[in-house]
């Protein structure tokens, strides 16, 4: 079958480089006066799609709206279906709408679930994204229905990058800046084989949405030690802050944040930056742009599962 690769940034150009047969396909985008978006799929001659499979890979730019995103999105996949496309994987590296996967407050959106019923109504047959909001008690399937649905873990590869950028000399301990998060404490422990990992106690007020923080029950001593917290974002920066400073203020000698999805403001970024910490690093699920901040690929960890899973079956 023939393969494609669509996509509006570089990083899908990219993608297709690593998949032997693939070609690549740009993506222009208009935008008319009144806002209304137009994403053209740069095709010279009828019929290419036909039979085909199409791997779309849209990546989000962190200054784009992440609703013009997802239309832009969902316009290209109807459009690759009426191009007559065999077979459509989606690729979004940061799954947007996915921290809304349940009602906290009665009349709240399911956004995760409704996200994917647009998906699936476009016409998608593989949803693959990297670190999912949706993990442990609300799984991605339980959002896609009809959908092979796939969350990869970027978390070993950027664990064992913090390892070999810090220079650390002794095992790094690590942490998840809340109780939800443990599991990518547990699987970046695994990674660079520390000893230890565990999660700081994070409670937020429904209201007002200010979180508190707290280290209980964790007997490792805190004085002197690298600590690395992991998360799977940081978005106002909050609560990497909040967990940061308790390190701190326990005598921690350097301390090491990593997580998967950039989804900061410039304002919120600098705010972590303001900190001090010895080393930022996120990947390039999202593009952005901010010097001190050290970015991973996770190109290879896609094309891997594109090359041995989705074209091997
Ligand atoms: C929470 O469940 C997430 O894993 C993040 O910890 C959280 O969303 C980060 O948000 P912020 O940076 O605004 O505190």
């Amino acid at each position: 079958m023939k393969i494609f690769v669509i996509g509006d940034q570089e990083f899908a150009k990219k993608l297709a480089a690593g998949i032997p047969e693939a070609k690549f396909v740009e993506i222009r985008e208009r935008i008319f006066p009144d806002g209304e978006i137009c994403p053209r799929i740069l095709i010279e001659e009828e019929g290419l799609f036909q039979n085909a499979h199409v791997v779309v890979a849209m990546q989000l730019e962190l200054t784009r709206s992440k609703n013009q995103y997802l239309i832009s999105l969902l316009l290209t996949i109807y459009n690759i279906k009426r191009l007559g496309a065999a077979n459509i994987t989606c690729i979004m590296p940061y799954h947007i709408y996915s921290r809304q996967d349940r009602e906290t407050r009665l009349g709240e959106p399911l956004s995760s679930r409704y996200l994917a019923l647009m998906l699936e109504n476009a016409g998608i047959d593989n949803f693959l994204t990297v670190n999912s909001h949706s993990y442990g008690k609300n799984p991605l399937t339980d959002f896609f229905e009809q959908t092979n649905a796939i969350s990869l873990s970027a978390i070993p590869i950027v664990a064992k990058a913090v390892k070999e950028k810090s220079g650390a000399t002794k095992d790094i301990l690590c942490f998840s800046p809340d109780e939800g998060a443990i599991m990518l404490a547990e699987e970046a422990a695994n990674a660079i084989n520390s000893p230890f990992f565990g999660a700081i106690k994070k409670t937020r007020d429904l209201n007002t949405g200010e979180i508190s923080q707290e280290l209980v029950g964790i007997d490792i001593p805190i004085q002197d030690r690298d600590i690395l917290i992991v998360d799977d974002l940081v978005s106002s920066g909050g609560t990497m802050i909040g967990a940061a400073k308790i390190f701190k203020q326990l005598g921690a000698k350097a301390i090491y944040l990593a997580y998967i999805h950039g989804v900061h403001s410039y304002e919120n970024f600098q705010k972590l930056e303001k900190e001090g910490f010895q080393l930022i690093l996120t990947t390039d699920t999202i593009k952005t742009d901010f010097p001190s901040l050290t970015v991973i690929s996770v190109i290879d960890l896609i094309n891997r599962w594109i090359n041995t899973q989705l074209l091997e079956e």
